[in-house]
């Protein structure tokens, strides 16, 4: 165990993919294999808290992702409700703060209240930030930013020869964060789907074949290492 953060590592990013095509292998339901993926979402709360992270963000929902089978959308829904009821006691124990990204109007009433009842309640906690992307796509949020931009240059309070890469910044949806050291994705899929299109320019990336629903702290502890082999040069020399 790490008994302090490594300045290299603040936040980790992780794409949970392959829920699906573990229920398969098993002839079971999809929606079994977003069940089983809670064990994982645990896990990497854990290793995080252990290693003295300060951010997590688990993209949970896509803004394609309602594109998915009602049924689909509708149990996954559930799942974040069922989610949050039994696990706050218990981040809130480990002084997590619960945050989200995403556009969260998008979400229904009932696990919206939820996610509001638990990101309140965890808000002064300050301990490990555990983000979920929710109905989230890079492009609506570099969208998003736009329009917040372009209202300020109509009102007056912004120029535009004064926009800049860090306006851009800091008009994102959690300005606060910063940009994520490392984009895990599970599965054996090798690519971005819209996650964190602006903040990922120079994250390392770490592909596993392994299923999300059997990526378990053993797993994630593996990742984390090889990302800490990588040599980061941010486009200088070393
Ligand atoms: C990707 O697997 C998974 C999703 C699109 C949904 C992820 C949802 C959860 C992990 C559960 C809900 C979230 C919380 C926070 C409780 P896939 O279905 O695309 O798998 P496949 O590529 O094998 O079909």
């Amino acid at each position: 165990m790490r008994s302090e953060a490594e300045p290299a590592l603040k936040h980790i990013a992780i794409i949970m993919d392959g829920n699906g095509r573990w229920a398969r292998k098993r002839g079971l339901a999809r929606i079994k294999g977003h069940t089983a993926a809670e064990k994982s979402i645990h896990d990497a709360v854990e290793v995080c808290g252990e290693a003295g992270i300060k951010y997590l963000t688990l993209y949970a929902f896509s803004t394609e992702n309602w594109s998915r089978p009602r049924a689909e959308v509708n149990f996954i829904m559930k799942l974040l409700s069922r989610f949050i009821k039994g696990n706050i006691d218990e981040l809130h124990r480990k002084n997590v703060r619960l945050r989200t990204t995403g556009r969260l109007y998008d979400i229904p009433d009932g696990p919206r209240g939820d996610l509001e009842k638990a990101i309140q309640r965890t808000s002064a906690n300050t301990g490990l930030n555990l983000v979920l992307a929710l109905s989230y796509g890079g492009r609506a949020e570099i969208r998003d930013a736009v329009t917040i931009i372009a209202e300020k240059v109509v009102s007056g309070e912004l120029s535009p020869s004064d926009i800049s890469e860090e306006t851009i910044s800091n008009n994102l949806y959690n300005p606060d964060i910063p940009d994520p050291d490392v984009i895990i994705r599970t599965s054996g899929e090798q690519r971005l789907s819209n996650f964190l299109l602006w903040q990922s320019a120079y994250s390392e990336f770490v592909f596993t074949p392994v299923l999300w629903p059997d990526f378990h702290a053993e797993e994630l502890r593996n990742s984390l290492e090889e990302f800490r082999a990588r040599k980061r040069r941010f486009g200088g020399l070393e």
